[in-house]
């Protein structure tokens, strides 16, 4: 059972002294004494494929790692949020994502209600609304079929949708493509509009609470460009709302016959393989979608039943302890190699650092660890040609996970195992690196073999999947949603609150008027900030 502070636990000491004996080690050692490392240490869930083999770990450290898994209690408390226990502490709140992606077979009942049911009522609603977008039945005001959606939403209610369009868009096959606005920059809304024709525009309002700031100012510019160009009576057949808030649905002039549901079980960044997906599902389709959720379902049920030993999340959830905790890594790249995934690095730093940049535990009491891994990325090739210069040779451990797939959507002239082989020769040079007497047999001068040796010994995960589908994106992001878990669960957080955003949010509410006052400055918070605002009215002649 989880009592207390995991780093005064023996299974931590005993992991502590393990990394000063092997701290040294290199992975060319740890392969050149295993041969059978690269087999032993790869697993299979769903249709992903992990190589771990490229870690600075030996079979005791997995075995050491997976006491903490005990330390932890972490079968329980996977339980607990799969039965729907209110495992968000600070907020008394069921964490249920799984449920959003149960089979409409399944059973679930939680609180007194049945989940499974009410998932599938707005699945089913959601779909139904799609499959009338996309057959052209629902129609703008002026008669014409919808051409675009416009999904107005930040945090959760954007960077799920946006990165899942972007990832599946080679399957938006009714000819509706999709906008995503999330920032009160003025510049992200008028640059969004710019060329859209409100006749053939759907705006979908995504917001679990209604009252976010971004979103319904946003919200606001959009329906006055509705209104201005159609009329008021348009609202209707342009706007419709996602959301766990009715009356703010209402209170902004959405029919509530056009909002689709969800709950307070369901964190914002666990949000889009629900409602939170409409635009999405508009643009791909309802039985696209559903292959999704299949995706997640397969990993969450990879998560729930596979031993530890061979549970993806677990182990790669476990390697993020090693690194962040004993090995003193700040970050973690995350570099897909497709396009595709160019916005999933952004979605996975709401979902890691929103879920584990805490600093107490889930009973108040300080962590005397570093939690919250960095997660950051871009995809290769490009990154390659940016930032790589420093994962190889740099000073500092940047652990990474690369991402590939076996077949492309489509290919041009064998560009797609030229773009494999980079990932492949990006992790072996990063594991095994080059060294001064391999570069000097080389050929090369003296003084410059310094600047060209390769450190290695940089840890990489790969994983593979088949091809980049509806079905093994939800397996992408399953995974990911679980390795937080695991980690959250190690560090004894509460992953699913998100107490610190709230701050600033506020200041800004208080700040914004000293910003537009014409009146002399009173009640400044502090001299640097007092001093900026005065710039700033001076640069915009106030
Ligand atoms: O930034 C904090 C946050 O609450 C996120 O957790 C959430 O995804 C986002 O704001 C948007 O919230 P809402 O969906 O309620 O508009």
């Amino acid at each position: 059972m989880n009592s207390g502070d995991i780093t005064q636990s023996q299974e931590w000491t005993a992991l502590a002294k393990h990394h000063e004996e092997i701290a040294g080690a290199t992975l060319r050692e740890l392969f050149a004494a295993d041969p059978g490392r690269a087999e032993r240490l790869s697993v299979r869930a769903g249709d992903l494929y992990l190589d771990y083999s490229k870690h600075r770990a030996t079979d005791e450290t997995f075995d050491l790692l997976l006491r903490l898994t005990e330390r932890a209690g972490l079968g329980e408390r996977i339980e607990a949020m799969f039965s729907g226990e209110h495992i968000n502490v600070s907020e008394d709140r069921a964490v249920l994502h799984t449920a959003l992606r149960l089979p409409a077979d399944a059973a679930l009942v939680v609180d007194g209600q049945d989940v499974v049911a009410d998932v599938h009522a707005v699945l089913d609603k959601m779909s139904a609304f799609a499959d009338r977008v996309r057959a052209k039945e629902w129609r703008g005001a002026t008669g014409e079929p919808i051409a675009t959606v416009v999904n107005i939403g930040i945090g959760g209610s954007d960077l799920g949708p946006a990165m899942a369009y972007e990832a599946l868009k080679d399957y938006a096959d009714a000819g509706i493509t999709a906008r995503f606005v999330s920032n009160i920059d003025p510049a992200d809304i008028h640059g969004n509009l710019r060329g859209l024709d409100p006749a053939t525009t759907l705006f979908v309002i995504s917001s679990k609470t209604f009252t976010t700031l971004e979103t319904l100012t946003n919200a606001r510019v959009a329906r006055d460009w509705l209104v201005a160009a159609l009329g008021e009576d348009a609202v209707e057949k342009h706007f419709v709302a996602v959301s766990t808030n009715a009356e703010k649905v209402a209170e902004f002039g959405i029919d509530t016959a056009n909002m689709f549901g969800f709950w307070d079980w369901v964190g914002g960044r666990y949000s889009y393989d629900g409602a939170i997906g409409l635009s999405l599902m508009v643009a791909v389709g309802p039985a696209r979608f559903r292959e999704m959720l299949a995706g997640f379902h397969a990993i969450d049920e990879h998560f729930r039943t596979t031993p530890f030993e061979r549970n993806m999340p677990v182990l790669m959830g476990l390697l993020g302890i090693w690194y962040n905790d004993f090995f003193g890594a700040q970050t973690r790249a995350v570099l897909p190699y497709s396009q595709r995934l160019h916005r999933f690095p952004a979605y996975l730093q709401q979902l890691t650092m929103e879920s584990n940049g805490k600093s107490v535990r889930a009973d108040g009491t300080p962590v005397t660890t570093d939690t919250g891994e960095i997660f950051w990325g871009e995809p290769g090739t490009n990154g390659q040609h940016a930032f790589y210069q420093l994962l190889h040779q740099g000073t500092r451990l940047v652990p990474a996970d690369f991402i590939g797939f076996a077949e492309p959507y489509e290919d041009a002239a064998g560009m797609h195992d030229i773009l494999t082989a980079n990932l492949l020769a990006q992790t072996t040079a990063l594991a095994f690196g080059k060294t001064a007497e391999e570069i000097a047999a080389e050929g090369t001068a003296a003084e410059v073999v310094p600047h060209k040796v390769m450190p290695g010994n940089r840890p990489t995960s790969t994983i593979l999947a088949p091809k980049l589908t509806p079905y093994t994106l939800g397996q992408l992001v399953a995974l990911y949603e679980h390795i937080v878990f695991v980690e959250g669960v190690i560090w004894g957080v509460d992953s699913f609150d998100q107490w610190g955003v709230e701050l600033g949010k506020k200041m800004a509410l208080g700040l914004e008027p000293l910003l537009t006052s014409e009146e002399p400055p009173v009640a400044f918070p502090d001299a640097s900030t007092a001093q900026l605002v005065k710039k700033y009215r001076e640069l915009r002649g106030r």
